[in-house]
């Protein structure tokens, strides 16, 4: 019996060489293809490159309409053949002129997303020289589907089907945990992920695990529309924001203990807050199995932590820190600046001329752990709206305490209270005494 035939509507591009007789001889190949059958085509039309590099010649563009028994990544075999065929350099150079482009739009109703073909083509709906041939053919273009750019999904087993399907595609996966609130710092690390990963998911949740009783998980910022747009503009694939009841049923009871890294420094002041982390993350992991996950280096002890115990429970994912992202004047960005008073906000740069100071002074020759401990004091001293709760100079990766004496390079860490804003904010920072490739 023959397979059951999909009608299926491919997008034809060019702007190098002879324009016409690309399209056109593409269309006369594929009819040529058994398995597959032209319908009909739409009409020619000229339209502006608007992509991004340097400018280019205008594209004459169409659709086809085909019938086809072949499955889709055996007809994108197909199309991938004949943009060789045309002269078409692959794998191609993004945004370059090329003699002959072939994008699957719709393939019947089904959806995939798959490394190599995502359909309904994703941008299909925002290209006018696709919209209009396909008006041409008499589709319902309001009826056909559009992706939603991110999507946003809740239910974790939502979430844990849809990596399911990008694992199962071939995709490299990448994740980047966040509480929201998303500043610049977050967009990098979006960014990163993105040049990384085929696809990327970033996950919005306050994780009430990680907060003490007198901590400010009620009033920690949230603003979910303003995340979205941030993932949107970052190209992020989608978004997952649960409830706390969706995390965390109501028989949740399972906790990931963590040690190490997670003593003294935050570990010390905020009671069972690295284990709520390790929990969540570990959670999270599990859900949607990454290759990749992304953590800031500001908050180097919970990288620290995270490190140890995907290693320790064996999760098979590379942990990303990425670097910290700063204001003009030096301060770190985090969720909790926007809760800094204008006087306290002038102060808070006191954390990173510390940090620097004693970087200055390791660079002058200064080895001795404790003089380079007391040189971020002293700067710290002189900002009498900081209280500081620790400085610490660390090995430079696990954190691990080093003794007393010089030191050939390592981490200051540094956390201080400031409390004139709306509440009481802890701001944390540090800097490794050896600059590193992306850190001037
Ligand atoms: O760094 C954060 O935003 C959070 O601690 C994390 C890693 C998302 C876990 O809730």
């Amino acid at each position: 019996m023959p397979a059951p035939a999909t009608i299926v509507h491919v997008a034809l591009g060019s702007n190098e060489g002879d324009r016409h007789r690309h399209l056109q001889d593409a269309i006369d190949r594929l009819g040529l293809v058994p398995g597959i059958e032209v319908v009909r085509r739409s009409s020619f039309r000229e339209s502006r490159f608007a992509g991004d590099g340097p400018a280019q010649p205008d594209y004459l563009n169409g659709v086809v309409e085909l019938r086809t028994a072949l499955p889709p990544l055996a007809l994108l075999g197909v199309c991938k053949a004949l943009e060789a065929r045309a002269g078409r350099r692959l794998p191609a150079p993004g945004n370059h002129p090329r003699p002959l482009d072939l994008d699957v739009l719709f393939y019947g109703d089904e959806c995939i997303d798959s490394r190599d073909l995502v359909v309904p083509h994703p941008r299909w709906h925002l290209r006018e020289f696709v919209l209009e041939p396909l008006r041409e053919l008499g589709v319902d273009v309001a009826a056909r589907p559009r992706r939603a750019a991110p999507r946003v999904v809740e239910p974790p087993g939502e979430f844990a089907a849809l990596c399911s399907t990008w694992l199962a595609g071939g995709c490299v996966v990448g994740l980047v945990p966040t509480m929201g609130a998303l500043h610049d710092g977050h967009r990098s690390l979006l960014e990163i992920a993105r040049r990384e990963c085929d696809r990327v998911a970033a996950t919005i949740f306050v994780n009430p695990l990680q907060f003490g009783p007198d901590e400010d998980f009620a009033a920690y910022p949230r603003d979910l529309a303003g995340d979205l747009r941030v993932c949107a503009a970052a190209g992020v694939d989608a978004v997952f924001a649960p409830s706390v009841a969706q995390m965390y049923d109501p028989g949740f009871c399972s906790h990931v203990a963590v040690g190490g890294a997670a003593s003294g420094m935050e570990g010390a002041l905020r009671a069972d807050h690295f284990r709520g982390v390790a929990t969540v993350v570990a959670r999270l992991f599990a859900l949607a199995r990454p290759h990749r996950a992304y953590f800031g280096e500001k908050d180097a002890q919970q990288l620290a932590v995270i490190r140890r115990m995907t290693r320790d429970l064996g999760f098979p994912i590379h942990v990303v820190g990425c670097p910290i992202v700063r204001e003009a004047d030096g301060l770190a960005m985090s969720s909790r600046n926007v809760y800094l008073g204008p006087a306290d906000r002038a102060a808070s740069t006191v954390l990173h001329r510390a940090l620097c100071s004693a970087r200055a002074a390791f660079a002058r020759g200064e080895r001795g752990r404790d003089a380079l401990i007391a040189r971020v004091r002293a700067v710290l001293a002189t900002e009498p709206r900081a209280a500081v709760d620790y400085v610490e100079l660390r090995a430079e990766g696990d954190l691990a305490p080093l003794p007393p004496g010089p030191v050939d390079g390592g981490r200051l860490l540094v956390a201080a209270r400031f409390t004139d804003g709306a509440r009481p904010v802890r701001l944390l920072d540090n800097l490794s005494l050896v600059p590193g490739p992306l850190e001037p």
